[in-house]
């Protein structure tokens, strides 16, 4: 059997930082909190944790005096203000393709635009971006984004900047905007699906169209690797879910010729090289790519 790790598999370069700044943030020996998850991911929050970061989920709940470390999502204007407002030493890790949706989104309200994105509306991006602007309007995809304009002709007729969650698919996208710029009169859209998704996501719908069964690494609340999930089941019906190595059976796989293994952006490279490991037991033929993909490790 065939084993291919993609090259793309694991920490972006959004996650990576983050993970860093949170790490140096820990060892700093300063009392240091945590507000929400700095990413997607138990294993790496954990070690977090055990460097002596407390999470809190409220910014009213930071003690004083702490190091608050912004999770790489990140947060809303109000709760920028409240932090500036205590006089908190801030490590914000929010990714700069996000904190530039935040510019877009704050510039339009400013413009008298009103903002539509597209994404999850509970996702803590989706959430963060939302709070930088007035009465955003969300939907999940295309479908729904038209079944509201129709509804709402008043809307469609406002002046409207559209950005995206920067893990949507562009194929959701593209059909979100071919759907608005039908009904909207007087629109501005901004792509801001982030490239290392588009990579990701390519190269995952790719490999699952070449190989046997999919192995997809990540974390249960991780959006991308949901995304990456649903894209490689689509193509290859034998595609699964993995948080870790211990959820897998690599017996499960017998009779394929090739499998390959992706991971979400907020999976670590040791968490990938311990499914790697597992599924090498049963004596498959490596591809290189996971060398490359050691390099990258932190
Ligand atoms: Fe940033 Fe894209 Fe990663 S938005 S956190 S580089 S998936």
């Amino acid at each position: 059997m065939k084993l291919t790790v993609a090259k793309s598999a694991g920490f972006c370069y959004g996650v990576r930082r983050a993970v860093e700044m949170a790490r140096d943030a820990a060892q700093s020996g300063a009392p240091c909190v945590m507000l929400g998850p700095v990413i997607h991911n138990q294993a790496v929050i954990d070690s977090l944790m055990g460097l002596g970061v407390t999470l809190v989920d409220r910014p009213e709940d930071i003690p004083e005096g702490a190091a608050v470390i912004l999770r790489s999502h990140g947060e809303g204007e109000a709760v920028h203000r409240l932090l500036q407002s205590k006089n908190a030493r801030v490590v914000d890790t929010t990714c700069p393709n996000v904190s530039r949706i935040h510019k877009l989104v704050a510039q339009a309200q400013e413009e008298g635009r009103r903002v539509i994105v597209i994404g999850a509306p509970g996702h803590p991006e989706v959430k963060a971006i939302a709070a930088w602007c007035r009465d955003p309007l969300i939907f999940q995809d295309g479908k729904a984004l038209e079944e509201y304009l129709l509804a709402h002709p008043a809307v469609a007729e406002e002046p409207v900047t559209m950005v995206s969650q920067t893990t949507s698919t562009q194929a959701t996208w593209n059909f979100c905007v071919e759907n608005a710029k039908k009904l909207c009169t007087n629109i501005k859209v901004f792509d801001t699906i982030c490239n290392a998704t588009c990579a990701r996501q390519s190269e995952a719908q790719r490999l699952a169209a070449q190989n046997d069964a999919v192995v997809v690494i990540g974390g249960r609340d991780s959006a991308n690797t949901r995304r990456l999930y649903e894209l490689c089941a689509a193509v290859c019906p034998d595609t699964v879910w993995v948080e870790r190595s211990d959820e897998l059976d690599p017996s499960r796989f017998a009779g394929r010729a090739c499998v390959a293994i992706t991971a979400g952006a907020s999976t670590p490279v040791w968490i990938i090289k311990e499914v790697f490991d597992k599924m090498s037991e049963e004596n498959m033929e490596i591809e290189e790519s996971f060398a490359e993909l050691l390099e990258k490790s932190i």
